[in-house]
């Protein structure tokens, strides 16, 4: 059994890696991080770009690329192996112009079967959550860190996202949302760069390239833990404030 004091150390630890990513995402988010009354440098680990320029020249620059363009260079993607174990490559969907992303992990049996983002019954209740903010999935915009299923819906391996990650980015430029959602642990880690609990990212925004990230439980989660739903509840309400209307 875990004594207190070594408990105390990985809580110590985690909070001391949540404050770095709260911190962080204050600058990026321009805002001054004045609680930290400190000249200097900020100590943070090199995972983490500490610059002071100003916010938009970290913002993903828009490029005149459109989402089609960006299927077809990757095309019948063979870059990591799951391409050879797919049913259907899984891309993405929803409207281009959203000012919201939702991103999950990767597809699943259901979505490899039919090439489309969330539409097994974790799908099915990210449908209800988005339906409860008052939205469609045809108003928002809904993909993955992989585009492939990995085998029996084990966790995305580094080399995987390495090859797919480029083409989520592009998706991301090309849409340039005012809002990401990163469903799970999974997203949150890959798109935010940090290891810190996803019980402690959630609920808060964080900055991605200059675009608001929102970290919230998994719907597949939420299947196991209906008690969750509520913070989620609380997440997406959060999203909701900062939305234009015409998302
Ligand atoms: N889980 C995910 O993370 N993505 C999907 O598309 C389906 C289930």
């Amino acid at each position: 059994m875990e004594k207190p004091e070594e408990n105390m150390g990985t809580e110590l630890l985690a909070l001391v890696r949540s404050l770095k990513v709260q911190i962080q995402s204050d600058i990026d988010l321009g805002k001054s991080p004045s609680y930290l009354c400190m000249r200097g440098e900020i100590p943070m680990d090199n995972s983490i770009d500490v610059d002071h320029s100003p916010v938009e020249s970290k913002m993903l620059p828009r490029k005149s690329l459109s989402l089609e363009e960006v299927k077809k260079e990757l095309g019948d993607c063979q870059r990591c192996p799951l391409g050879k174990l797919r049913t259907n490559l899984v891309f993405g969907e929803g409207n281009p112009k959203s000012g919201l992303v939702f991103v999950g992990e990767a597809p699943g049996g259901d979505e490899d079967i039919q090439g489309r983002p969330f539409v097994g019954r974790a799908g099915q209740l990210l449908t209800k959550i988005i339906e409860a903010m008052g939205l469609t999935r045809k108003d928002v915009y809904i993909c993955n860190i992989l585009k492939c299923r990995p085998p029996g819906n084990r966790n995305p391996k580094p080399e995987e996202i390495n090859a797919c990650e480029p083409f989520l980015i592009k998706q991301l430029k090309v849409i340039n949302p005012q809002v990401i959602c990163a469903l799970g642990t999974f997203a949150a880690h890959t798109l935010l760069k940090t290891d810190v609990p996803i019980t402690l990212l959630r609920g808060k925004f964080h900055a991605y390239h200059g675009i608001q990230l929102m970290p919230t439980y998994h719907p597949a989660y939420l299947l196991r833990n209906p008690g969750a739903k509520k913070q989620v509840w609380e997440d997406v309400q959060k999203i909701m404030t900062v939305l234009s209307p015409q998302t």
